[in-house]
């Protein structure tokens, strides 16, 4: 069954990036001049998805407005001959159809997402974390797509991953498993996966990297989900269950995760963006250089 729809948790309070976060969401924290969550969006609609449902919450109007029609700016840039522009602001929203949900409290990842159960229906469906940019290297399918691939060849729940320090494993969900018969290493068929475990019982350094493929049974988990790390209903958890239930599987892929909501990650992402872009690189690098 080929998956169209994809779910964006965005629902975050943000503290991590107090004060810029009091009136604005992280996910519209921008990389040069586009937000974090158009990246997002653009990602999957180059990987095929065509419905996304954003999972809002009090504070976030501005997601809903950055994908809107916005006829007072479209006017206003015309007036002023930046028409140039106008195609940009115009083209944010028709990439594919976007929907709305809003979590009332802040009761987790798995909470969230369990949100998006009548949207999505019994169908598979993707996940893509709202404050997670993926950068797979050059030439390479967008992150997601990378997923979808791996969802088609085993008709079964994926997750991305990549390796990280042992003594990172503690900011993530951490995954167990080994690889099938027959498929690479980077496909490990999963045995069990924890929430941010501590170093020592942490069962490998394989950490869930913000992109998701799940059959819809994922809901039901959610459902027997009770309150884990943080007192939050943990997605990771949710997953746990679903493992013991069918074959579920993680990618372990080459792409570059940075997460939004860290302020190093974020700094990197911006300076990695500015140097690569035609209009920013040259002038960047001299800077940097000059500074260094
Ligand atoms: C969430 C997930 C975690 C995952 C991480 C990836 O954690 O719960 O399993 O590894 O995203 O970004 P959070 O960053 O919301 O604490």
């Amino acid at each position: 069954m080929t998956i169209t729809k994809a779910v964006i948790p965005a629902a975050g309070m943000g503290t991590r990036f107090l004060p810029a976060t009091k009136s604005m969401p992280k996910e519209m924290l921008p990389i040069i001049d586009k937000p974090v969550l158009q990246y997002v969006v653009e990602e999957a609609a180059a990987s095929g998805i065509e419905d996304i449902l954003i999972v809002t919450g009090r504070g976030k109007r501005a997601v809903e407005d950055h994908f809107d029609f916005n006829p007072e700016l479209e006017a206003f840039l015309k007036d002023n001959g930046k028409t140039d522009l106008i195609e940009q602001v115009q083209g944010i929203g028709d990439q594919c159809r976007v929907f709305y949900i809003r979590q009332k409290k802040q009761l987790g990842l798995g909470d969230a997402i369990r949100l998006a159960r009548e949207h999505v229906g019994r169908e598979p469906f993707a996940v893509l974390l709202g404050d997670t940019i993926i950068d797979p290297p050059a030439g390479s399918p967008p992150g997601l797509r990378q997923l979808l691939d791996a969802y088609e060849k085993k008709h079964a729940s994926v997750v991305a991953v990549h390796r990280v320090p042992r003594p990172w494993v503690s900011r993530y969900g951490i995954v167990d498993g080994r690889p099938d018969a027959g498929d690479s290493e980077n496909l490990v068929r999963l045995r069990r996966l924890v929430e941010k475990p501590k170093p020592a019982d942490a069962p490998s350094e394989l950490a869930i990297a913000g992109r998701y493929v799940f059959t819809p049974e994922i809901f039901d988990c959610i459902d027997h989900t009770g309150r884990g790390v943080g007192g939050e209903i943990q997605l990771t958890d949710a997953m746990n269950l679903l493992a013991q239930q069918q074959p579920m599987y993680a990618l372990a892929w080459q792409a570059k995760r940075y997460d939004i909501g860290d302020r190093v990650e974020y700094a990197k992402c911006f300076i990695d963006f500015a140097l690569r872009r035609a209009d920013t690189g040259a002038a960047v690098r001299e800077h940097l250089k000059t500074i260094l």
